[in-house]
This record gives structure tokens, C-alpha cells and sequence, in this order.
């Protein structure tokens, strides 16, 4: 009886240990797949010092504020972060298809936008400006009634010109609209600020004429899926932090001061 008794209690020990085991490695099975996956980032890189293109950038060829803050979204959360490149257009599209979990493209939060997709926490404070030639004479955005005005298409800087009233031409990319400017074809752009004096700063003859009562502040968050609940605890928490610590600021200022974009 006492052989027996013994035998079954160490028939249990093992038993234990094994489903301790198995517990273990399931746990660890679990949250392999769970944080060692990877978040998709769509974005437009088309939109110096937040994200353009380059031959060696923080995540692949890309480069960038907004790229290194989705890096380390992606390292506080145990994923890599990946990014996929695209119109800016198409981005709100993507994220409801699924094609991408979260888009990172120093989006502006608007009424508009928040009944397609819910924004984390805003990280950075924009505003739209104008870039004009060196010598022009538009001083405030009503000066731009009689000129010949240039937008981004999908913009915010192309909503703020339409409620103006006045007309307008828009290109897909900013570097176009900089040309028609450069080249004399155009009169003014009307991009975000950061952007704006990248651009200034890259080609000569050109300045940035603000109008802050007629342009009103404009905040960047990250974008997801309508009720992403999850991802975008894990983004706010990480945004939270680089606010906190300083790591965005820094990024701001290294990347306004970058001059290969
Ligand atoms: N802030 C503006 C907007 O939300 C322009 C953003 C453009 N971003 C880009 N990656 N191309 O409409």
C-alpha cells in the first residue's frame, strides 16, 4: 500500500511537471507569435523631415521623424516594424482593408478622418504654411486670392485653400509643386510647415510667409483600424514615452537639420 501510494504520488509529481511544461512552453509559444510579429506601417514618403526615401534609412530605405518613431514602436513592442510605401491617398483605404495595420505619415487629425480610422495620440504640432518666391509680395493667405496657388492632393493644406474659396492646382507629390514654384510656373504652395522649410532649405530663392489666424494648429497622430483597440494601446504607450523622454523632440530636431532627403 505504501509502494503504492508512493508510486502515485510520483505518477502526479510527473504528470504536474509535465503539464508545468507544456504550460510553459505554450506561454512562451504564445507570446512568440504575439510580440514577435511585425507591425505594418503605411506611408507616403514623400514628405521631408517625416518620411522620404534614401539609399540607407532607419527602417530600409526609409527615412525620417515618423520612420524612426515607428522603429521604435515596433522595438517597445517586441515586433519589427515594417513599412509600406504608398499614395497618401490610399492610406485610410489600406488600413481598412488590411492591408496595413497603422499608417505613419504625419497625418493630421481631422473630423473628417476620425469617422473613417481612430488616431493615437497626436506627436507633433503642424501648421500650414505658404512658400513663395523670395521676392513675391503675398504676405497673408488673402493675398493669395489673384495667384496662381499649388496644393498636394488629399492634403490638408488642399482643404484649407477650398475653404479660402479660392482656386487652386494640386499635384500628387510635393517636390512637383516645388518645381512648378522654382520653375516660375506657379506663384505659391500651400504645404505643413516642417515640410515647408525642408524645402526652402533645399532650394534657393524661395521663403516661408506664415499666416497663423488664418491657418489653425494642426496635430500628427499615427492612424489604425476603427476599434484596434490593441495596437493602439501599444502605440499611445510608446508615444507617451518618446514625449516624455524627449525622443521626439530630438528626432525633430536631427531630422529638420538632415541634408540628404
Ligand atoms: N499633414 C498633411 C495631411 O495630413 C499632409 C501629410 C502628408 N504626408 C505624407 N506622408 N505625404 O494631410
Amino acid at each position: 500500500m505504501k509502494k503504492f501510494v508512493k508510486i502515485l504520488s510520483m505518477t502526479v509529481a510527473a504528470a504536474i511537471m509535465a503539464v508545468t511544461f507544456t504550460a510553459c512552453a505554450d506561454s512562451s509559444s504564445s507570446s512568440d507569435s504575439k510580440s514577435g510579429g511585425s507591425i505594418k506601417f503605411g506611408t507616403n514618403a514623400e514628405f521631408p523631415p517625416f518620411e522620404y526615401v534614401v539609399s540607407k534609412g532607419v527602417i530600409g530605405e526609409f527615412d525620417g521623424i515618423d520612420m524612426a518613431i515607428a522603429k521604435q514602436i515596433g522595438e517597445d513592442n517586441n515586433k519589427e516594424a515594417k513599412i509600406e510605401n504608398m499614395e497618401f491617398d490610399s492610406l485610410l483605404v489600406a488600413l481598412d482593408n488590411g492591408k496595413i495595420d497603422a499608417a505613419i505619415a504625419g497625418m493630421t487629425v481631422t473630423d473628417e478622418r476620425k469617422e473613417k480610422v481612430d488616431f493615437s495620440e497626436p506627436y507633433y504640432n503642424a501648421k500650414q504654411v505658404m512658400i513663395v518666391k523670395e521676392d513675391s509680395n503675398i504676405a497673408k493667405a488673402s493675398d493669395m486670392s489673384d495667384k496662381k496657388i499649388v496644393v498636394i492632393q488629399g492634403y490638408t493644406g488642399e482643404t484649407c485653400v477650398k475653404k479660402l474659396g479660392f482656386s487652386y492646382q494640386s499635384f500628387k507629390k510635393g517636390t512637383e509643386a516645388i518645381m512648378e514654384l522654382v520653375n516660375g510656373k506657379c506663384d505659391v504652395v500651400v504645404i505643413d510647415s516642417a515640410t515647408a522649410d525642408k524645402y526652402v532649405k533645399d532650394n534657393k530663392g524661395l521663403k516661408v510667409v506664415e499666416d497663423n489666424k488664418e491657418f489653425e494648429n494642426e496635430e500628427y497622430a499615427i492612424a489604425v483600424k476603427k476599434g484596434n483597440k490593441e495596437l493602439l494601446d501599444e502605440i499611445n504607450k510608446s508615444i507617451k514615452k518618446m514625449k516624455e523622454d524627449g525622443k521626439i523632440n530630438e528626432l525633430a530636431a536631427k531630422y529638420a537639420d538632415a541634408t540628404n532627403s
